[in-house]
């Protein structure tokens, strides 16, 4: 399957068949595939929580307005952003030196001190933005293993928190449920036209191939 195959054949599903499993090492290799995505300074964002038993799906269909595709899914993940991920920046510099990225680590000090460190909303901004493109490529991996998914931010972030015991320091960026799709693929809903959305040199200025 080719990416943009994967991309045609992409849907957000609502109807899972509940009787079907996945196995943890298919879920091991998704969260590997995924992460092969970047981040702003390599910093990781992304934590999982990997939601499987009917107790943990019940939970989050409790704090999502009870949208039953939680339940059905073979799993739901709870995507975190590390908030305070810059300072997890020495887990990278050695990594970062020896490949020559850089000569040694006086900008990534800054970058961890300065840049994030002395500006929360930027921390919160990166750990949601970060965490969202891993999110993306997630989801087209997701379509080569033959599996579907859909993103849900109808829920509600503080129940979510205090039920699977999320620190402080973690944004619930998304839920996604993940599993094998019941119904035939759902029809491709509208998209907006590149004339509509794209710019050429100045925004309003129409973008026209
Ligand atoms: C960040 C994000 C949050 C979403 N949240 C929900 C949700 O809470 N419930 C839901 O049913 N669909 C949710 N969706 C799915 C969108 O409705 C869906 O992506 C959109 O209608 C386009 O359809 P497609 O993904 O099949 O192309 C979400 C999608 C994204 C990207």
């Amino acid at each position: 399957m080719t990416v943009t195959e994967a991309i045609h054949t992409r849907r957000s599903v609502h109807s899972y068949d509940p009787s079907k499993k996945i196995s943890d090492e298919e879920l091991e290799k998704l969260i590997t595939l995924s992460t092969l995505a970047p981040s702003s300074f390599n910093l990781n964002h992304w934590r999982f929580i990997t939601v499987k038993s009917p107790e943990g799906k019940e939970k989050l269909h409790a704090a999502s307005l009870n949208q039953k595709h939680l339940l059905d899914a073979s799993a739901v993940l709870i995507v975190l952003g590390k908030i305070d991920a810059h300072e997890d920046i020495d887990l990278f510099t050695e990594d970062w030196i020896s490949k020559g990225y850089y000569p040694d680590d006086t900008h990534l000090k800054v970058v961890a001190e300065k840049f994030y460190g002395t500006r929360p909303e930027i921390q919160r901004d990166e750990a949601i933005r970060s965490t969202s493109i891993m999110t993306g490529v997630m989801m087209l991996a997701a379509v080569e293993m033959g599996l579907s998914t859909a993103a849900v931010i109808g829920f509600h972030a503080d129940k979510v928190m205090e039920d699977f015991h999320i620190p402080e320091n973690y944004v619930p960026v998304m839920l996604l449920t993940v599993g094998y799709e019941l119904n035939p693929m759902p029809e491709r809903v509208k998209r907006l036209a590149v004339s509509d959305i794209a710019y050429d040199e100045d925004f309003g200025r129409i973008f026209s191939a």
